[in-house]
This record gives C-alpha cells, structure tokens and sequence, in this order.
C-alpha cells in the first residue's frame, strides 16, 4: 500500500523537520511525503521518500516561478504529483500539460502520481468515464507512472466517495491503464480503512490529513492488509 502525504502550502522546513522527527510510519506502507518546494531538502534529509508536488517539462528556460525534473533530482527527490486539481483549477494545468509534466519526470527518472478526477457537475451530468478517459488518454505508458483518482468534490471538503463509487471508478481506470490506483479525496482515519480494503484501490493520496503526526500513522496503519 502507497500512502502519499501532500502537504500542499503547509509546513516550512522547520515544522518538516519537526514533523519527520516526531513520525516514524508502521512497517508495510510506502510512505511519501510531498511538502512544499522550499521543505524538499529538508524532507529529503530525514531520510523518508520525498515527491515534489509539481514539476516543469522543460530541462530549464525562462519559466518563472517553475522548477524543473533535473533539479528535483539533484535534490534526491524522487517523484513528482502533476495534475493536481488544485493546478488546474487556480492554475491553469490542463491535461496537455499535466502530460507534459509528466513526460519530462518520467524522462529525468523520477517518479509520477498523476492525479484524474471528475467535478461535481460532471458526475452530476454522468460524465465521469468519459472524463476519466480523456485524462488518462494522454498519459504516457510507463512503470514509474502511478494514478492518483481523487474526484474533485471530495477534495478538502469532508465529502469521501462511498466504497462503491470509488471502487467503480478505479476498475475503470484500471480497465483503461495497469497501473497503481491510489484514492484521494478526505481521506482520514475513520475511512482509511475501508477504502483501502477496495480490491482496486492500492493506497492513497492524502491532503488535510496527513498534516498531524498521529492522523497520518492511523491511517497508514489502517492501510496495512489485516
Ligand atoms: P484532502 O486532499 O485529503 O485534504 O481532501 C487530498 C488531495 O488534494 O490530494
């Protein structure tokens, strides 16, 4: 089971390093943490797994504000979230560069968790495949490539997917791509656990969460396969 914690715009490098001090996840989990850029180094000091929560496709440029794969690298991080909906929301990331994105980590060596949702309106208007499909379809093919599902209105909301909902749209994705499928969307540790027991759900992308120490390690302990 994959359990990545994104931190978002919380935590500096000093409460990461009080975080990570004070954290130690249970046996059997693949814990990621995802901080800020300006936390990355000192993640990646603690010795935990460490992706960055967006990264450019160009090697470098003139590209204010972006950072590049080559420099996550030389940083030891080791992957990358792209196509966050938070991106694309206030961002303006779109499938195309969530793609390219994507590319250009997966070409640097790091590895990916591409996050595809559909909103509220399109589940509404019974567009959620058709949704789903587009935003897997330009995704490359790769074995460093991991799908994070996280419908955009169970985001920071308290709103979670009932099983049967979340269930069905993993199958789907995976019918579409074999690859890991994590779930992302109010995850917490009063759910974790059934949510993580779906056969094609293989762990979880963590928002709010992931943010305490003892909210984190109950849900990576109701992660781990009884
Ligand atoms: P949430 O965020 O757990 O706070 O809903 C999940 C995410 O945005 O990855």
């Amino acid at each position: 089971m994959m359990i990545a914690a994104n931190w978002k715009m919380y935590k500096g490098p000093r409460e990461t390093r009080e975080f990570l001090g004070r954290f130690t996840p249970p046996d059997g989990v693949d814990l990621i943490i995802c901080p800020a850029y300006t936390s990355l180094h000192a993640a990646v000091e603690s010795g935990r797994a460490v992706y960055a929560q967006n990264v450019h496709w160009a090697d470098e440029g003139a590209y204010t504000g972006e950072v590049s794969a080559g420099m996550l690298v030389e940083l030891g991080v080791q992957g990358s979230i792209v196509g966050h909906s938070e991106r694309r929301q206030y961002f303006g990331d779109t499938d195309e560069t969530t793609a390219k994105r994507a590319e250009a980590a997966l070409g640097a060596g790091l590895r990916v968790i591409a996050c595809v949702g559909e909103t509220e309106q399109e589940r509404e208007a019974g567009e959620t495949e058709e949704v789903l499909r587009r935003q897997v379809a330009v995704l490359p093919r790769h074995e460093r490539l991991v799908i994070a599902y996280e419908p955009v209105w169970a985001i920071g909301t308290g709103k979670t997917a009932t099983t049967g909902l979340c269930q069905d749209a993993h199958a789907f994705i995976k019918s579409l791509l074999h690859v890991p499928v994590l779930y992302g969307g109010s995850v917490k540790p009063d759910n974790a656990a059934e949510l993580m027991a779906l056969p094609a759900v293989d762990g979880a992308l963590v928002g709010g969460a992931s943010l305490d120490v003892d909210s984190l390690t109950a849900i990576c302990r109701a992660a781990i396969p009884s």
